[in-house]
């Protein structure tokens, strides 16, 4: 469902390509209305499901100077192999041109790339000359000067170990998130929010003791699919796994699972859902292990979150280029913190929510997601805009913004139509003032899923914990 979930992200305001009235510009894209709601609902439960397990939080720049790049090797490692056509000048990743000329092989160094190209008549995609340029693209935008844009929001944190360490009272594990922006000139951005150049980040350090690389107990959840580098796919849990010695230390088997268990509750289907690990040639300069967590849309699997295990790599690199201490003190013995890493792309994340939660009936759009991230809980109608209808539907819409504030209220359009419009995007509740309100103080309730309408009393809708309840239904 990946062009329908574009068409209606553009169409309902969910989300659309950036300054579109200068043409577009690839790798940009902006949030609409109901994408920001939806966004931060992502980035909530995301939060919250850390701050379970005492997270703590920063925000740190996006720019940020060059020697932070030197140390964590973003500046001389940080880079995509890519090809230029001399003839189009079309400008390509590397692995693009390579699997446009059914080549399987992927080089990993400069030199290999270049004994490809000179080996092979390798086509340019676009106009069909030889490809006969290759060369390393480093990622980053630099500023001006001496200055970058983030391309993770990790280094923020590497950064302030330290200071981080005092205000948690040197307490190890500690665990540290950061929500914002990430940064990577794409040499081809791609398919909507997959590949952009400015993207949403929700990183997640955990330092860790290396002589005790455990957190908390592994709990039973359902089994998902797993493959291993070494073997073929499982459908295990994550528990099995870690029993079995597929991940390799129990924290990152707990991370694992808890990413599991977050991506569930946030509404990505388990059975669309599983866990890769790299190939060692495929892992970030920084990691020794990485896990990514892939979505399925349509038939393609993306990554949504990675999971890393950066060891000490950034914290002593960091040490050694800025001469400030990293090692914490753990009972008497000096200890550089090794570090797991969470990584959720909220942009593919939510892309990946919409493009499995659609389902057309009918013809007709409905946005099966939880009902609590919804961007509006609910809906309010007048049957008609006649007969004090509009003005007890409003009071009652008033009534409801005080209790939860993701209230909606519209009167425009036949009541078929208003409903369908809440169901494509997703409100799980509609309620309709009609005729016998006025009589005795009933609303109808209708459900997105079932279509199905319940009268109900307004002062029982109007109790405390009723939205909230009906929302964890
Ligand atoms: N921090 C991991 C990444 O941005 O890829």
């Amino acid at each position: 469902m990946y062009e329908e979930a574009v068409e209606l992200a553009k169409r309902r305001g969910f989300f659309w390509p950036s300054f579109s009235i200068y043409g577009g510009f690839a790798g940009f894209y902006d949030y609409g209305p109901l994408g920001v709601l939806l966004k931060d609902n992502i980035v909530k439960i995301w939060k919250e499901a850390y701050m379970d397990d005492d997270a703590i939080f920063l925000d740190s720049p996006n720019v940020t100077p060059e020697p932070v790049f030197r140390a964590s090797g973003h500046l001389a490692r940080f880079s995509d192999l890519a090809a230029e056509c001399d003839h189009c000048h079309s400008k390509f990743k590397l692995e693009s041109v390579l699997s446009f000329n059914k080549i399987k092989y992927i080089p990993s160094s400069l030199k290999e790339a270049e004994d490809l190209v000179a080996d092979n008549n390798l086509k340019c995609p676009v106009c069909g000359n030889i490809i006969k340029k290759v060369y390393d693209f480093n990622l980053m935008y630099r500023v001006s000067g001496d200055y970058y844009l983030r391309p993770e929001t990790a280094q923020g944190i590497f950064v302030n170990f330290k200071l981080l360490s005092n205000y948690n009272r040197g307490k190890i594990p500690m665990i540290v998130g950061q929500q914002g922006k990430g940064y990577r000139n794409e040499i081809s951005p791609r398919q909507s929010l997959i590949r952009l150049r400015e993207f949403n980040q929700c990183e997640i350090e955990v330092f860790l003791d290396p002589e005790h690389l455990e957190f908390r107990e592994l709990y039973d959840f359902k089994k998902i699919r797993m493959k291993p580098n070494t073997g073929e796919e499982l459908n295990i849990s994550i528990r099995e796994a870690y029993n079995k010695g597929i991940i390799s230390n129990q924290a990152f088997a707990y991370f694992v699972l808890k990413t599991q268990v977050i991506l569930e509750r946030i509404g990505i289907s388990n059975e669309k859902l599983r866990f890769r690990q790299h190939e060692p040639d495929e892992r970030a300069h920084y990691a020794a292990d990485s896990w990514d967590a892939e979505g399925l849309i349509d038939d393609e699997w993306f990554e949504i979150v990675g999971i890393a295990n950066r060891t000490d790599f950034d914290l002593k690199n960091h040490e050694q280029s800025s001469g400030e201490q990293m090692r914490i003190k753990i009972d008497g013995r000096d200890v550089m913190p090794y570090v797991i890493e969470p990584s959720y792309g909220i942009d593919r994340i939510l892309l990946t929510l919409i493009s499995q939660s659609m389902e057309n009936k009918d013809g007709k759009n409905v946005l099966r997601i939880p009902y609590y991230m919804a961007p509006y809980h609910m809906a309010v109608f007048p049957l008609m805009k006649k007969d004090n209808l509009k003005e007890r539907a409003s009071e009652i819409y008033s009534k409801l913004k005080n209790l939860d504030k993701y209230i909606l209220y519209d009167e425009s359009g036949t009541i078929g139509k208003r409903y369908a419009r809440q169901d494509e995007v997703g409100t799980p509740f509609c309620i309709t003032v009609d005729y016998q309100t006025l009589e005795d103080n009933t609303v109808t309730l209708r459900n997105r899923d079932t279509a199905e309408q319940e009268r109900i009393n307004i002062d029982d809708l109007l109790h405390d914990n009723f939205i909230k309840n009906l929302l964890e239904k």
